[in-house]
């Protein structure tokens, strides 16, 4: 656990007991707490969308209650104080937002709680954890695939193998790292926009396979013995980037981040790769330049509106592999760990 995980997991806890007490955050001394542990016990709503190993969780002071996640809550869940969300139906989380008037904490399973956070809680009385940290193996596998993908040209290969026909222009003798091209990670300078958890976990993969690996991020650092520049540094990183991989989360911050200009900015062989949120790029942009050959191509794991629909452009896109947000989504024994760990001091 990072030291940025661990910071979380404490502010968790500690809003956790101030619920369990009753208390409001001005009231919580150690004094305080020790004189006025109240036996009551919390409700906790877990969701029946994963598996669950509930006997793990024994001893613990809360009760737990399993809940659909696509229907309605039934009467008897609404007082619940604490809410587990993973894949949840917009309806339900609205249907939460509404009636659970004694909610205090939800621990999203996703990594980016988008859902959780467009259903209408309240954020200043309901402490919102994500997930991130839960996902980063599958999410940086599946980044890693999109970039061999883009740079072996695997999809244009089965193009060709569904036509029955043989693609003799990417078989045979090749150049070996051709300039202007993106055809392999050895010595490829790779970009990763929001160099978070999943970010720090493919970096090293990268570099293992010979890449050149830096970051972005809000907060400008070495991480993990990689360079990490702030956006402004964009205009100085993107013509130097033969792979831009966007980790970022959705919000009103990363909106058309990677936009026309950003765009113009890249390599005309410069692949992208997404597997944070469709939101962060200018779709018009990317097509347009797609269109023109102003860059290599797209790797798409996220889109803007999913699924993608029927009449998008990117369908039809010789150089766009379209992922259907399948980078995440693995469902491992993590929630009773994080669960575990929340609930921990309260063992004693
Ligand atoms: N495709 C999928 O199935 C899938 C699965 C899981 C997650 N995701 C997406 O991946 C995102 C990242 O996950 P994570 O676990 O790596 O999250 P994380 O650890 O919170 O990392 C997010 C990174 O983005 C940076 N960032 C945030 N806002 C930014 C902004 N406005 N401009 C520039 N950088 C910004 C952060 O910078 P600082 O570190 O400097 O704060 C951080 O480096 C999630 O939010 C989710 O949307 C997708």
């Amino acid at each position: 656990m990072t030291n940025a995980q661990q910071s979380n997991y404490q502010k968790a806890i500690s809003r956790l007991h101030q619920i369990q007490l009753g208390l409001s955050q001005s009231e919580t001394t150690p004094q305080h707490q020790a004189a006025s542990r109240r036996p009551n016990r919390m409700k906790l709503l877990y969701p029946t969308s994963l598996k669950l190993n509930t006997k793990s969780l024994e001893g613990f002071g809360v009760d737990l209650v399993a809940y659909d996640v696509k229907k309605t809550l039934p009467e008897d869940a609404i007082d619940a104080e604490c809410l587990v969300t993973w894949c949840n139906s917009s309806d339900n989380l609205k249907d939460a937002a509404g009636r659970m008037k004694k909610l205090r904490w939800i621990q999203s399973l996703a990594a980016g709680p988008n859902d959780v956070l467009n259903a209408g809680f309240s954020a200043s009385e309901i402490t919102i954890c994500t997930g991130s940290g839960l996902h980063d193996h599958t999410v940086a596998e599946h980044a890693l695939g999109l970039l061999l993908n883009s740079a072996r040209r695997f999809f244009e290969m089965r193009d060709y193998q569904l036509q029955g026909k043989w693609p003799g222009h990417l078989g045979g003798p090749q150049p070996d790292r051709p300039a202007g091209k993106f055809t392999t990670l050895r010595d490829a300078r790779v970009l990763i926009w929001g160099f978070g958890n999943i970010g720090k976990t493919l970096a090293p993969w990268l570099t293992a396979l010979g890449a050149q690996v830096r970051g972005v991020a809000r907060h400008a650092g070495v991480r993990d013995g990689v360079e990490v520049y702030g956006e402004d540094k964009l205009p100085e990183l993107l013509p130097e980037t033969d792979a831009l991989v966007m980790i970022l989360p959705g919000s009103e911050a990363t909106k058309h981040v990677l936009n026309a200009e950003r765009l113009k900015q890249l390599p005309n062989h410069a692949w992208i790769v997404n597997v944070g949120r469709g939101t962060s790029v200018d779709d018009e942009a990317l097509l347009s330049a797609l269109e023109k050959e102003e860059i290599g191509g797209a790797a798409l794991d996220v889109f803007t509106t999913e699924p993608l629909p029927e009449n998008s452009p990117y369908w039809k896109q010789k150089n766009v592999v379209v992922s259907p947000h399948a980078a995440g989504g693995r469902e491992r024994k993590f929630w009773s760990q994080r669960t575990y760990v929340a609930f921990q001091p309260d063992k004693a």
